[in-house]
C-alpha cells in the first residue's frame, strides 16, 4: 500500500496555487517548512482524474512516475442501446446517480485516501455534452476546494493525446496525432502541453459516429463490457467480412488534394451504404452480406483516413518538421484494422513509430485525465475553483484559454 502524509501533498503546490487556496480555503499548513523537503520527494506526487464528458462514468489514479494506482468505471451501454444512441440527460443523471460511488471504488482500488494520498485533482472540462461535464466538474471543484488541492480543467482531447505519454515514456514533442473518437476526428501536431496545430478536422460526422450510425443501420447489437459499443460491434462484424465484396467510393476524392487543407467527411459513407443496400436490394438477415457490408464500411473509412494523413505527413514534410512519432487516439482507435494499417503507414512509407494506447485507454477512462493532469499541472497550468465546463472547446485554442472562470466560454 502506497502512503503519503499530508504534508506531501501541500509540498507540491506552487505559490500560484497557494494563492488560488489561500483565497478559497482556511489554509492550516506551514508551506515553507514542508517545501525545504527533498527534491525527488517533491517530484512525486498523485493525480485522481474525473471523466463525465459523455456516457461513461469513470475515475483513474496515477502517480506522477506513471504509476497506475487503481481506477473505476461505471458503464451506460444498457441504459442507452435501447434508444439508438447516447442520450445526454439520461447519461447526466446516471452521472449524478453514480459518480461518488466510482469516485470511492477507485480510492478503494488504489487503496488509498483521498485527504491524505490524493495531491492534484483533474477533470474534464470539454469538450462534450454539457449536462454530463457539469456533473464531473462540480464533483471536482468540490473535492479540490474542501480538500485544499489544486483543480485541473482537463481537455478531453488533449487528455486522449497526452495518453500516448503516459505509455510510452520516451515519447518527446513534436509528435503528429490522429484523434478518433465518437465526437471527434482530428490531424494535430502537438508542439508542446497545450500547445497544438490543428491540421484537419471532420466537415461533418465524426469517424466513430459513423461506425456507430453504420452498426445501426446494419441492425448489430452493440458488444457489451468495457471497449465495448456499436463501433466495436461493427469492428467484430467486418473481421468476419469480405471487404471487397462490395464497392463503396471513398470520400473527397474528387476535390482538389491540398496539403493546407486534409479536412475529413464521414457522413457520406453512411449514405453510400444505404445507397448500396437499396441498389443491391441486400437482404440484411443474411449474416455474411452484414458482415461483408460492415467490412467495405470499415475499409473505405481506413482509406479515407490514410488518405488524409499522408496529406498531413507531406505538410510536416515540407516544414522539415522532425516528428518523434505517430500517436493514434481516443474509441475508434481502439479498432484493430484501424491501428494495423496505420502502423503499417507509418512505418513503411514514413520509418516512423505508431504509438498507439492499449484499447481500454484509446476509449474514455479516468487515467487519460489523472495523466493528462499531471502533465499539466507540472508545467504549472493550474485552474481556479470557479472554472466552468466548455463543451465546444476547439483543441487550438487550449493556450489561449485562462485559468479563470472569467474567460469560460459557450
Ligand atoms: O473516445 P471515446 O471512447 O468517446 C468519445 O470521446 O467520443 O470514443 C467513442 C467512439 C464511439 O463512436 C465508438 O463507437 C467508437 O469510438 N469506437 C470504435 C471502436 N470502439 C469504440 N469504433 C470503431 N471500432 C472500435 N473497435
Ligand atoms: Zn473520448
Amino acid at each position: 500500500m502506497i502512503s503519503y502524509s499530508k504534508k506531501r501533498a501541500i509540498r507540491l503546490i506552487s505559490p500560484h496555487v497557494e494563492n488560488l487556496i489561500r483565497k478559497h480555503t482556511k489554509f492550516k499548513f506551514n508551506l515553507s517548512t514542508i517545501r525545504s523537503e527533498s527534491k525527488n520527494d517533491v517530484e512525486l506526487f498523485t493525480a485522481l482524474g474525473i471523466e463525465t464528458s459523455c456516457d461513461d462514468t469513470a475515475v483513474g489514479i496515477i502517480r506522477s512516475d506513471r504509476n497506475i494506482l487503481g481506477e473505476a468505471i461505471k458503464l451506460q451501454q444498457e441504459i442507452h442501446e435501447p434508444k439508438g444512441g447516447v442520450v445526454p440527460t439520461l447519461a447526466m443523471v446516471y452521472h449524478q446517480t453514480f459518480l461518488p460511488q466510482v469516485v470511492k471504488s477507485a480510492l478503494d482500488n488504489a487503496r488509498l485516501d483521498v485527504v491524505r494520498d490524493i495531491d492534484v485533482i483533474a477533470v474534464t472540462r470539454g469538450p462534450g455534452l454539457a449536462p454530463c461535464l457539469s456533473v464531473g466538474l462540480n464533483a471536482a471543484k468540490t473535492l479540490a476546494i474542501v480538500l485544499g488541492k489544486p483543480l485541473i480543467g482537463v481537455h478531453h482531447m488533449e487528455a486522449h493525446a497526452l495518453t500516448a505519454r503516459l505509455t510510452n515514456p520516451e515519447l518527446k514533442f513534436p509528435f503528429l496525432v490522429l484523434l478518433i473518437s465518437g465526437g471527434h476526428t482530428l490531424i494535430l501536431l502537438a508542439h508542446g502541453i497545450n500547445k497544438y496545430t490543428q491540421l484537419a478536422t471532420t466537415l461533418d460526422d465524426a469517424i466513430g459516429e459513423a461506425f456507430d450510425k453504420t452498426a445501426r443501420l446494419l441492425g448489430l447489437p452493440w458488444l457489451k463490457g468495457r471497449n465495448g459499443g456499436p463501433g466495436a460491434a461493427l469492428e467484430k462484424f467486418a473481421a468476419a467480412g469480405d471487404p471487397n465484396r462490395y464497392q463503396i467510393p471513398i470520400p473527397m476524392t474528387k476535390e482538389k488534394r491540398t496539403k493546407e487543407n486534409p479536412n475529413m467527411s464521414f457522413s457520406g459513407l453512411k449514405t453510400s451504404i444505404n445507397i448500396l443496400l437499396e441498389k443491391e436490394n441486400l437482404d440484411l438477415r443474411d449474416f455474411q452480406v452484414k458482415r461483408d457490408v460492415a467490412a467495405a464500411f470499415q475499409a473505405t473509412a481506413i482509406r479515407h483516413l490514410s488518405d488524409k494523413l499522408n496529406l498531413a505527413f507531406d505538410w510536416c514534410k515540407e516544414r522539415d518538421l522532425a516528428l518523434n512519432g505517430l500517436v493514434a487516439s481516443g474509441g475508434a482507435a481502439s479498432n484493430k484494422a484501424i491501428r494495423t494499417s496505420l502502423e503499417k503507414l507509418a512505418h513503411d512509407k514514413y520509418n516512423i513509430e505508431l504509438i498507439c494506447p492499449p484499447p481500454h485507454l484509446c476509449t474514455d477512462n479516468g487515467l487519460m485525465i489523472a495523466w493528462a493532469g499531471i502533465e499539466r499541472y507540472r508545467v504549472g497550468l493550474i485552474d481556479d475553483y470557479t472554472i466552468n465546463h466548455i463543451p465546444k472547446w476547439p483543441i487550438e485554442e487550449l493556450g489561449t484559454i485562462s485559468t479563470a472562470s472569467s474567460s469560460t466560454k459557450y
